[in-house]
């Protein structure tokens, strides 16, 4: 389902553009009158990005485009594709104006974006066949932090970094999470750093942004019922929840759980789980292969949970994440104790260490914590610098947690300044243009 090339190496993967897409890029297609495609930039299992340049403006932005359907050479769906038709790019711009709501801005973490729509493309080699494509035109983003965490091992010697990027990740799940929303496909491919980013720089980030709402889905329905098994699965089989694996209908704490395979992926270097057999196709897959490899999860979980290799802040995640009630709606305070458990990672060797003392930690001083970390720390031969290590993490740390704070505070001011205003309703804007 992933795209194996790094983020924004043009190189690879443009060869391999689907011809309608190739057509689109070499005649510099305009979208919507307004965006010109310029570059290619990455692909995922779905979609092709392009970097586009708004003529009005000059802005850089990024389209999302999906080639939805064949058309008949009149650029016309034929009976057979109208079925199963779906214009993918608009139901997901849905998605992020549903998350925006009545908000002037993007809640942290999430893209803005700005107009979605669909056009007929001829194939390049073969004028006559014409595909039916949708988009959607939105900020443009940087490295994705699948690459870095693969590709470039960024995390596994950088404790702060990996705990910066993680808390800015988890922000950007619970400003979803918040409107209501679960996404469903989280893993390290469906983040990225903010446009500019450079991956070897290992330098901390204000935010870190969640993208790819393809699937996401608001879970608390009038017509939901905890009892609810007969939920059809999507996803990344190897950063989905054993639960949903198992048929369970999503909840947040499955996006969390997600996010534990993420950042676990992380911290090692390595992807944690790999169950598909080799040539075996990701759509679709039967109910009993889904729950064959959800049982298989299940065992490798528990057993990496009491691994002494495993690092200590997964362990703490996931005990507690499978200690709430299977009722249990995450709240802020949730999620503000994942946070603690997260930082707790720039302590070496906690997993000897029991729950409380995450817990507190983000309630004690920057000095308290700087001493705690060296107390923690067992020789100071395991950091190169270690005064550099200690401030770095708690600056960073700090930054993280009060932007948090920043900006449910500028949320909740936002969100009572429309109270008085008319309530905004959620349109699917963007319609096909021939
Ligand atoms: N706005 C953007 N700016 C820059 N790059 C982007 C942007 N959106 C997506 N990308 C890049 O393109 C890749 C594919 O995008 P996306 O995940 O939305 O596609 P997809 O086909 O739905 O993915 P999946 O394989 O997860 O189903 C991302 O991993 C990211 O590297
Ligand atoms: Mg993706």
């Amino acid at each position: 389902m992933e795209s194996a090339t790094p983020a924004h190496s043009q190189a690879a993967g443009a060869e391999q553009l689907h011809p309608a897409l190739a057509a689109l890029l070499s005649r510099r297609a305009l979208l919507k009158s307004r965006f010109k495609v310029v570059e290619f930039l990455d692909m995922g299992g779905f979609a092709t990005v392009f970097k586009c340049l708004d003529t009005k403006s000059g802005k850089e932005v990024a389209a999302k485009i999906v080639v939805d359907a064949e058309t008949d050479e009149h650029g016309k769906l034929t009976a057979d594709t109208e079925k199963n038709y779906k214009a993918e790019m608009k139901h997901e711009h849905g998605i992020y104006r549903n998350i925006k709501g009545s908000l002037q801005s993007m809640p942290t973490g999430i893209p803005a974006t700005y107009c979605s729509g669909a056009m007929v493309e001829a194939d390049k080699k073969q004028p006559k066949k014409n595909y039916y494509l949708s988009y959607l035109v939105m900020e443009l983003l940087g490295p994705r932090v699948g690459c870095m965490s693969l590709d470039m091992q960024a995390y596994r010697h950088n404790k702060p970094l990996l705990v910066n990027h993680g808390l800015c990740m988890l922000t950007a799940l619970q400003s979803l999470h918040e409107r209501g929303l679960v996404h469903r496909d989280i893993k390290p491919d469906n983040f990225c750093m903010p446009y500019g980013y450079d991956v070897n720089s290992g330098d901390s980030a204000s935010h870190i942004y969640l993208l790819d709402m393809g699937m996401a889905m608001q879970w608390h329905h009038p017509g939901f019922s905890w009892d609810d098994d007969t939920y059809l699965f999507c996803g990344t089989v190897d950063y989905s929840s054993v639960r949903t694996l198992f048929g369970r209908h999503p909840t947040p704490k499955d996006d969390l759980e997600g996010l534990a395979c993420t950042l676990l992926e992380m911290a090692t270097g390595e992807p944690p789980f790999d169950l598909m057999h080799s040539g075996e196709s990701s759509r679709p897959l039967q109910q009993d292969r889904l729950r064959q490899m959800a049982a298989q999860k299940e065992k490798q979980w528990t057993s990496m949970l009491s691994a002494p290799s495993t690092p200590g802040f997964i362990k703490h995640w996931m005990r507690h994440l499978r200690s709430l009630p299977a009722q249990h709606t995450m709240c802020t305070a949730d999620y503000d104790t994942l946070c603690r458990i997260l930082l707790s990672h720039s302590v070496g060797g906690l997993h000897e260490m029991h729950d409380d003392t995450a817990s507190s930690w983000s309630a004690m001083p920057v000095q308290q914590q700087q001493s705690g970390l060296k107390r923690c720390l067992p020789a100071a031969s395991r950091v190169s610098n270690m005064q550099s290590y200690l401030s770095d993490t708690a600056t960073m740390a700090t930054a993280v947690q009060s932007k948090r704070f920043r900006h449910r505070e500028q949320q909740q001011e936002e969100e009572e300044e429309e109270q008085d205003s008319m309530a905004c309703g959620v349109t699917l804007v963007g319609s096909p243009e021939a």
